[in-house]
């Protein structure tokens, strides 16, 4: 099988061509990225010499690259998009314009090709806030951030071009990925990183927003589990059951990462701040036999881990781009800001 994943240079979908390659002999993966500020070449180095593995540099929303790259593939998974809930407050446009007009341009290609599976790589974030309970696959969608409504948008238009070409389209629904190779704006590798260097870890509103963890791997094992024994036209959720508030994760970074509780910053709060995610993930464990296998501190350890003995991936992203993107959205609130409550 030789699939095509978008969005391979970036945290997940690095992770998943990895892990796909490692496991399956008999694959070959083609890596479709435009490279954004999120993407990185230097993510997907240990599998750069496969024989097995190509590169394409492009825009999904580029119809004439995604032609070439998906030619021969029999799948494809798609994670490119625009990821991050605070840069979809400040702009939405690139958010609608990949996570809605580039799951088009992908499913007009693949439509012509008679393959096997279109995998919509989506997101918790389509429920909306969760109060009480566990969403469902069957409940109602309610994305509350531009990010959320995008990718909303994205998994129905993909499940419309089942309903009405019969393109095999699966979705998933995943809760909050942590893990290796993570761009540093996300709430753990940026509380990591700054643990590191000393800097003030600044946490939304009152820090008791929660959030599902699941640890990349894991994440990667179910979706090559839905690849292999999905049927078309399914959704699934994925998630691990372990149910965080902020303020929790904060402590247990500090704690593993041996840094000073006097960092903690309560800052001014962002929009529309979704208190709590959580997921019901009976279908994917009961159909496809998938269960969630890192237990949140472990997973949270191996993390630590990865960014202590990779210092030098980080800090290239933190001297670059990110440093504006880091005063602009943090300065100003981080000068209004509390300490430990
Ligand atoms: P990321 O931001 O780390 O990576 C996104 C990748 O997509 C980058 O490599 C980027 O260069 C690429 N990309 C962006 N726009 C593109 C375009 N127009 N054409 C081609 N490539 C483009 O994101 P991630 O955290 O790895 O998330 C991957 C997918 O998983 C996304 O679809 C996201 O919505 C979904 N998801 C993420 C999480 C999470 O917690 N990170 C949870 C659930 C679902
Ligand atoms: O739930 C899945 C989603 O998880 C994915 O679809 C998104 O792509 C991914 O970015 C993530 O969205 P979140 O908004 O939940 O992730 P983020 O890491 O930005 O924030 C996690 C929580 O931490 C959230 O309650 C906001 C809070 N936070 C975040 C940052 C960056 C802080 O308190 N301080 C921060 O500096």
């Amino acid at each position: 099988m030789r699939i095509l994943v978008t969005g391979g240079a970036g945290f997940i979908g690095s992770n998943f061509t990895r892990m796909a390659l490692k496991l399956n002999p008999g694959w070959k993966v083609t890596v479709l990225d435009k490279l954004t500020y999120a993407g990185r070449r230097e993510n997907l180095v240990e599998v750069e010499k496969d024989p097995r593995f190509r590169f394409f540099h492009g825009d999904i929303c580029d119809s004439d690259a995604v032609s070439l790259a998906m030619k021969d593939c029999d799948a494809v998974v798609n994670f490119a998009a625009e990821t991050h809930v605070d840069r979809s407050i400040h702009d939405s446009s690139s958010f609608v314009r990949t996570d809605i007009e580039g799951v088009r341009v992908l499913l007009e290609a693949f439509r012509e090709g008679g393959r096997r599976m279109f995998l919509q790589i989506s997101t918790d974030e389509v429920y909306g806030s969760v109060e009480h309970g566990r969403s469902g696959e069957a409940d109602r969608l309610d994305p509350r951030s531009p990010y959320a409504a995008s990718k909303a948008g994205g998994e129905l238009l993909a499940m419309s071009y089942f309903s009405t070409y019969g393109v095999p389209v699966v979705v998933t629904r995943a809760s909050n990925n942590y893990g290796p190779f993570q761009y540093p704006e996300k709430l753990v590798p940026l509380f990591v990183t700054n643990a590191m260097d000393g800097e003030p870890l600044p946490l939304y509103g009152d820090g008791l927003n929660s959030r599902d963890w699941l640890f990349v791997d894991d994440h990667c094992r179910a979706l090559l589990r839905v690849l292999e024994d999905s049927a078309p036209g399914k959704v699934y959720n994925i998630g691990a059951g372990q149910e965080h508030s902020n303020r929790e994760v904060t402590d247990l970074i500090l704690e593993i990462a041996g840094a000073s509780r006097e960092l903690v910053r309560y800052i001014e709060d962002r929009p529309g701040h979704d208190r709590r995610y959580a997921l019901d993930v009976s279908l994917l464990e009961e159909e496809l036999g998938w269960t969630a296998e890192i237990p949140f501190r472990q997973g949270l350890e191996r993390t630590v881990a990865w960014y202590r003995d990779n210092r030098g991936w980080w800090e290239t992203i933190k001297s670059g781009e990110f440093r504006e993107y880091y005063r602009s959205m943090y300065a100003g609130r981080l000068e209004g800001s509390v300490g430990e409550r």
